[in-house]
């Protein structure tokens, strides 16, 4: 018998085990829905929220005893089922907002998580495709239909933000337009949740990101798969994507903010972006929140006309375009995905090579890297992991580096 039942959410008691909320995700007052209550103040707000009814998982927590069940009605299995594991509460590496305070998720090792971050991207890849299809094929798309998956991508970066963020950035030319999405939606719940916006935001931040580029899926395929640089006149073309997109999703009923993703992720603060040359305070926060990630991961990528930019070297990069961002975003997105992000090549001080395999715990500027290259002799040398936050660590990062330089390929082999 199924140990998942559905009960009048006045049964709700602390020490349950939620497995689901009924309605919309965007509606409630929770970024996840499976999560053991602890809190009697999560109880009051599933209350006052006006959800009727939820599903609790009488395996993982108390069971309903003195209240009737409502009806048999089962547990739909393939709507929004979180991945839950054993263990203890994540620390929120940022400091903790009350928002995240309220994330009951757990933390896992890098290891593990990039094997569970490689099947979401999988899933999400395929489901953007269809999105893409859909529009093409002239069918709305509604953000509800991308909910299970933001709440998976956001499972996956509560648990361990650098796995999703250094998986999803891998992407071959032929899939960029819909890992692309995947990536931001991961980035904008990293960033969201750095600003500590609360709930509802990081959720719409999410669906932002993850719908941010649908209007791609109205132009002209030669124009957005040309192996080259675009012409004026193309770039002119692809300059309408925010509108098409925009148009879309409002078609489709979206939230107005995760509209205002798709239409203006291209405005920039000095007012030099498109598709309405919108300045500084004209644009809205979660608007420059997908500037900030949806730049980190174009350059990041590879794409036709060019190579992709070391992380690291990316983030130097964007603090050097005067104009473009919002310094207080931007300085907030580097503390979520960290100065020298998970896959970064790096010169330490000893004349190595060495690629960041975990970031920092206490500081960002002493992440958990594996040397593997001298400079002196321009030769790999045997692999070795160098924590740079032990106490009796002499060795630190001097500086970001080109692989292209150094004509070195394939980082991925030494982190993933
Ligand atoms: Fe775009």
């Amino acid at each position: 018998m199924s140990s998942i039942r559905r009960i009048p959410a006045p049964s709700l008691r602390v020490g349950m085990y939620l497995h689901k909320i009924g309605g919309s995700w965007l509606s409630h007052p929770f970024i996840r829905s499976s999560f053991l209550l602890t809190d009697a103040e999560d109880v009051r707000k599933i209350m006052e929220s006006g959800i009727d009814s939820v599903w609790i998982d009488e395996s993982k927590g108390d069971a309903l005893q003195d209240v009737e069940a409502v009806g048999e009605a089962p547990y739909p299995d393939d709507i929004g089922a979180a991945v839950e594991l054993p263990g203890t509460p994540a620390p929120d590496p940022q400091g903790s907002s009350e928002g995240a305070k309220r994330i009951h998720a757990v933390s896992s090792s890098l290891d593990v998580e990039i094997e569970r971050a490689r099947n979401i991207c999988l899933a999400g890849k395929a489901q953007v495709q269809e999105m893409f299809s859909d529009l093409r094929l002239g069918r709305t798309v509604e953000q509800e239909s991308v909910l299970p998956l933001v709440e998976e991508i956001a499972a996956s970066v509560w648990r361990n933000p650098a796995a999703m963020i250094s998986v999803a950035r891998l992407k071959t030319h032929d899939d960029y337009s819909y890992l692309h999405s995947v990536a931001v939606s991961a980035l904008m719940l990293a960033l969201a949740r750095q600003l500590k916006l609360d709930d509802r935001m990081v959720r719409v931040a999410g669906v932002g990101g993850l719908m941010h580029d649908l209007g791609k899926a109205f132009m002209p395929l030669e124009i957005l798969n040309k192996p080259g640089r675009l012409t004026d006149e193309e770039f002119a073309v692809m300059k309408t994507h925010p509108e098409a997109g925009a148009d879309a999703l409002r078609e489709g009923g979206c939230e107005p903010e995760v509209i205002d993703v798709s239409l203006h992720h291209h405005e920039r603060m000095d007012g030099r972006g498109y598709p309405y040359g919108l300045k500084d305070d004209e644009i809205s926060l979660l608007a420059r929140m997908g500037a900030v990630c949806d730049v980190y991961d174009a350059v990041t990528s590879i794409r036709p006309y060019k190579r992709p930019w070391d992380p690291a070297m990316a983030m130097r990069e964007m603090a050097r375009w005067d104009g473009h961002f919002d310094n207080r975003v931007f300085n907030a997105f580097v503390k979520s995905v960290g100065i020298y992000p998970v896959g970064s090549l790096v010169r330490l001080a000893s004349d190595r090579l060495a690629v960041i395999v975990e970031p920092g715990v206490e500081s960002l500027l002493k992440p958990k890297v594996r040397a593997f290259y001298s400079t002196r002799s321009r030769e790999k040398i045997l692999p070795q992991v160098i924590d740079l936050a032990a106490p009796d660590c002499r060795e630190s990062i001097v500086s970001p580096e080109s692989p292209e330089q150094w004509g070195l390929s394939n980082l991925e082999s030494l982190w993933l």
